[in-house]
């Protein structure tokens, strides 16, 4: 390819089959992207909910509101935690198109952690000083919000620039290094708009998961509930059909083909996804209808496969893409199966402390103090 600069990748052996490595980054970034969704919907949906709170004398919809003000926090933090996963397998596997890429719109890319420090902080603001604030609540949410966007679309930016080498000359003779953004790219809008979109499916998600918990408790509310979460699953969804479809079609024609007959992983993926987003999309319409707790979870567990089995798609998008002039599964591996082996154990027994520390949190909760 004319005008490709591409650095060689690390002289250093993989530590691990590089299809083993593939696997961590897609399940990580699996883990990455369902908290960083409800950090960003929930941003947006919780300011809304305060309002409408506030102007229709609607207790359910300013108490859902300070809830989800109350455990935005949370998923924050997981959103950065578990953004850190796939950070390290896509170093080690694409690093030489990601470090080149991070330095090319250094000065945004930089900008992140500055924006996200801003926007973290102003939640707690927003949580612990709501009195103080007041009716100033939901425009420091929706700022936040504005910052998750914007972070958002950075990323986007890097992970489709990394993906041309082809184009990064020109960023360097147009003297733009530090400042490239991927603006030409012709998937940036609508994969922006497909993944920022989804953070509102999610957000619906978590708040008819809130239904759930409170579906022992206080049926009303938890009805409620279970009505708003999956009014919004289906109204963002049935939206997400059309976007989804102009980012399919704003894909080169060989690579939208991979998943369209061409290719039998991308062509199962995406069967396997449609389907299943189809039951979703039903179940949602029951648990809306009927107000039915059961159609909600069959909702919620397809919705879940959904969002696994298109993060597949979408880093198999990234190996259709590169595959020409970029394979990974050449380069030298030696497996280090001492340290896989404690890595496995290590990461099972972080995940049985996590669950048994969600438990009593949740415990917790059970006390007349409750604060959502
Ligand atoms: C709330 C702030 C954040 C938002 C809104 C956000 C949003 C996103 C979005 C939209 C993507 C997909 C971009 C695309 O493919 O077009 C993405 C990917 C990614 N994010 Fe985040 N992110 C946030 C914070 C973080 C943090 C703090 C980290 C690291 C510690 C991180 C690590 C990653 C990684 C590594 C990927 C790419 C994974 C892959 O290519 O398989 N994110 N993020």
């Amino acid at each position: 390819v004319p005008n490709m600069i591409l650095p060689d990748l690390q002289p250093i052996p993989f530590p691990a089959p590089v299809g083993l490595l593939k696997t961590l980054l897609v399940v990580g970034f699996f883990t990455h992207v369902v908290p960083m969704n409800l950090a960003l919907g929930g941003a947006l949906v919780s300011a809304l909910y305060l309002l409408a709170g506030k102007h229709q004398e609607n207790a359910h919809a300013s108490r859902l509101g300070h809830s989800m003000v109350f455990s935005l926090p949370f998923a924050i933090s997981l959103a950065i935690t578990q953004g850190i996963v796939p950070l390290l397998f896509l170093q080690l596997v694409y690093g030489p198109l990601y470090y080149t890429s991070s330095i090319l719109m250094g000065v945004p890319w930089i900008a992140i952690i500055p924006m996200l420090l801003v926007a973290y902080y102003a939640t707690y603001i927003a949580k612990f000083k709501e009195k103080a604030l007041g009716a100033w609540v939901p425009y420091v949410l929706m700022g936040v919000f504005a910052i998750f966007a914007v972070i958002g679309f950075f990323f986007t930016n890097n992970m489709t620039l990394m993906l041309k080498p082809d184009t990064w000359q020109d960023f360097i003779v147009e003297g733009k290094t530090g400042l490239a953004l991927n603006l030409l790219e012709p998937t940036l809008w609508s994969r922006y708009l497909h993944f920022a979109l989804a953070a509102f499916a999610v957000t619906g998600l978590g708040i008819g998961t809130m239904g759930l918990y409170w579906e022992k408790r206080q049926a009303e509310y938890a009805g409620w509930l279970i009505r708003q979460g999956s009014a919004w699953y289906l109204g963002v969804t049935l939206l997400q059909i059309v976007v989804g479809f102009w980012f399919l079609f704003a894909l080169p024609e060989p690579i939208r083909q991979n998943f369209l007959g061409g290719d039998k992983m991308g062509t199962h993926l995406f069967n396997f996804s449609n389907v299943l987003g189809v039951v979703s999309v039903i179940s949602m319409a029951l648990a809306w209808s009927r107000q039915s707790f059961a159609w909600f979870r069959t909702g919620l567990f397809t919705a879940l496969g959904v969002v696994f089995s298109m993060t597949w798609m979408r880093h198999l998008l990234r190996d259709y893409t590169v595959s020409s002039f970029f394979s990974p599964e050449k380069a030298a591996v030696n497996p280090q199966w001492d340290l896989l082996i404690a890595f496995g154990v290590l990461a099972v027994g972080t995940i049985v402390y996590l669950v048994w520390l969600g438990k009593i949190t949740i415990k917790s909760f059970d006390k007349p103090s409750n604060p959502v």
